[in-house]
């Protein structure tokens, strides 16, 4: 949560920096600031709500000259105090000789605090991070890296921050410990930020900085030392980020355009990571053997929201398959109830991002208790990649709609090719795993023709936005697709939805079904139909519209239902991909029909980074 972005250089400083934190604005958009050194002091400009309110207020106040060369900028997702302009960032310290950009918590801050303000310290904010600057200023004598350093020392919590001070323009410090941060390296010009979203525009050499790093930042070069102020060394990579997948291209919205983008992104998860010669998947990055792909006896899948869905589909794949035991665990529940992990056990963290906080903590404490532990993310160079000795990268690009679609179902392709390749170690023959490598194969041609019907499923979804409940229903590999599709209506429409497996309807939330309350059954013609369309005839009897999910040419659906949204043929295990796809797309139009902020739905933010 919260985006930070700082820089020294030659550009127009205001310019790098609100189309920085404009591309973070995932993170978090109830407020931002930016703090620019002018003339030897700092000035502070902040608004509530989106960065848009800032850009505004920037230009109205004529503060874009040029010639700034250090500034930083903040877009906040609050966690303590509320969204005012006095809690936004930048927090200067007393005397206004350091500005400081954070995100993540500081757990210690109300002890803080209250030594500093006996020492004579003015707060101005109810936030935890404003406490930073007032132990800089504390501890300042002359040397500005002395004095963060000590700072952080005190701290107890997570942190990703950028300073900048008034005795030492052209300067900045970073520090991270459990919040990302990266600095984008270019010629003789520093932009530092919570991702590299912020930074393709400007370069594509950058640094990542590990937990314990303090960077410090000078236009043409970068020291870094540990917490303990001894020098370490980084080395830089190479981001290949297309700036064109940071913009919208003509869609309306990130999130429509990340829908669109899926036959593309999936093609890119996929490509030369199938053998179909030998029936089988090349995944280099999980680093396995055979025999070590054989002695893993248990796998156990942590992850939250969609990832999660994502893992509930990983199982049956790993399960069925592979014949592998297979766990999958909501992460934050992982960590607090001690759970039983053995040295074959494979824990498997799935996220976008790679920085959700309890993903992290989860894999973290599956390789303590000795598990090999491998991700699979999108995001490259992330804190969940790197913390993990194997894994898989999805190769989605950048996912910036706050609703993860194209995340997805990368996530699920990858799954897949996994239990391909664990099922070939083990109970596979050939044959069999060229029949699944040929299915893969097709993912992105089936999800094509789903996004084909998108004015179908406008239709549809138009004639039930008004709709304020929806359940959604279904069985076996369609199960956690019900659950991602209430997640996406819920989540961009604020329409109350809940995903059930559809034969646990009956056991309490069939009370809940009348006239006004829509469900949405998956009933594509794979395993477990039948039973779903004794579920449906049940909502019926309730008299709840139906709406399906139906197989191509399944034209007996049409009289059983209100409406059908139309899948193509596919096999059970492929079935999810092109289902979700167009829930994804009934939950978009039905948003937008409500005039609803798609790509920044109230309330959330891209990269959950706290518990
Ligand atoms: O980056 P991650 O995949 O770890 O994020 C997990 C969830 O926060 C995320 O999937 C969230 O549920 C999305 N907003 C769903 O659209």
């Amino acid at each position: 949560m919260c985006g930070i972005v700082g820089y020294t250089g030659n550009r127009q400083v205001t310019e790098v920096l609100l189309q920085g934190i404009r591309r973070l604005e995932y993170r978090g958009y109830d407020s931002a600031g930016i703090a620019l050194l002018e003339d030897g002091n700092f000035r502070v400009i902040k608004s509530v709500g989106k960065v848009a309110g800032l850009v505004e207020k920037v230009g109205q106040n004529g503060h874009g000259s040029p010639g700034i060369k250090t500034g930083i900028a903040h877009t906040r997702w609050a966690t303590h105090g509320a969204p005012t302009e006095a809690n936004a960032h930048p927090h200067l310290d007393s005397q206004n000789n350091f500005a400081v950009v954070h995100n993540g918590i500081i757990e210690n801050y109300s002890v803080l605090r209250d030594r500093l303000i006996k020492k004579g310290h003015k707060f101005l904010s109810e936030t935890d991070s404003e406490v930073i600057p007032h132990l800089i200023q504390e501890f300042y004598q002359n040397d500005f890296a002395s004095a963060v350093i000590q700072a952080l020392q005190q701290i107890e919590g997570t942190y990703g921050i950028v300073v900048s001070s008034k005795n030492h323009p052209g300067q900045l410090i970073a520090a991270r410990k459990g919040s990302p941060i990266v600095i984008g390296v270019g010629e003789n010009e520093m932009i530092v930020a919570s991702d590299i979203m912020a930074i393709v525009s400007y370069t594509a050499k950058v640094i990542y900085l590990n937990d314990g790093d303090v960077a410090l930042i000078n236009p043409n070069n970068v020291e870094i030392r540990n917490i303990h102020n001894v020098p370490v060394s980084r080395g830089t990579s190479t981001i290949d980020w297309d700036i064109r997948l940071v913009e919208k291209g003509g869609f309306e919205h990130f999130m429509l355009k990340e829908i669109h983008e899926q036959p593309e992104s999936i093609t890119n998860a996929v490509r030369g990571r199938l053998d179909h010669a030998n029936g089988t998947a090349i995944l280099s990055g999980l680093n396995m053997q055979p025999q070590d792909l054989v002695a893993i006896d248990r796998i156990i899948i942590a992850a939250c929201g969609t990832s999660l869905h994502a893992g509930m589909i990983g199982k049956y794949y790993f399960e069925e398959l592979a014949g592998i035991l297979t766990e999958v665990e909501q992460a934050a529940e992982f960590r607090y109830r001690n759970p039983i992990v053995g040295v074959n056990t494979l824990a498997l963290a799935i996220s976008q991002s790679g920085e959700t906080a309890d993903t992290l903590a989860a894999i973290k404490e599956a390789k303590m208790k000795g598990a090999q532990v491998a991700a699979i993310c999108n995001v490259v160079g992330s804190t969940i990649a790197r913390e993990t000795e194997r894994g898989v990268y999805i190769h989605a690009g950048p996912e910036i709609s706050v609703a993860s679609t194209k995340a997805f179902t990368s996530q699920v392709a990858v799954l897949l090719m996994m239990a391909l390749k664990l099922a070939r170690s083990r109970r596979f023959t050939q044959q069999e795993g060229i029949i699944l490598s040929n299915e893969i194969e097709m993912i992105p041609e089936l999800i094509q023709k789903v996004i084909d019907r998108s004015k179908e499923i406008e239709k549809i979804a138009k004639k039930w936005s008004g709709a304020k409940d929806f359940f959604f229903i279904g069985r076996g590999y369609l199960y956690p697709a019900a659950l991602e599709g209430a997640l996406k209506l819920k989540e961009i429409s604020y329409i109350h939805a809940e995903g059930y497996h559809a034969a646990e309807l009956k056991h309490g939330p069939i009370a809940l079904l009348d006239p006004s309350v829509p469900v949405v059954a998956l009933a594509n013609d794979v395993l477990g139909k039948d039973k779903t369309i004794s579920n449906i005839q049940e909502c019926k009897a309730r008299k709840s519209p139906v709406i399906v999910t139906a197989t191509e040419g399944d034209e007996g659906m049409k009289q059983l239902t209100d409406d059908v949204l139309w899948i193509p043929r596919t096999s059970k295990y492929l079935a999810p991909l092109p289902t979700v796809v167009a829930l994804q797309l009934l939950a978009y139009y039905i948003a937008k029909e409500r005039g609803c902020p798609i790509d920044h739905p109230r309330n959330l933010a891209k990269s959950v980074t706290v518990e």
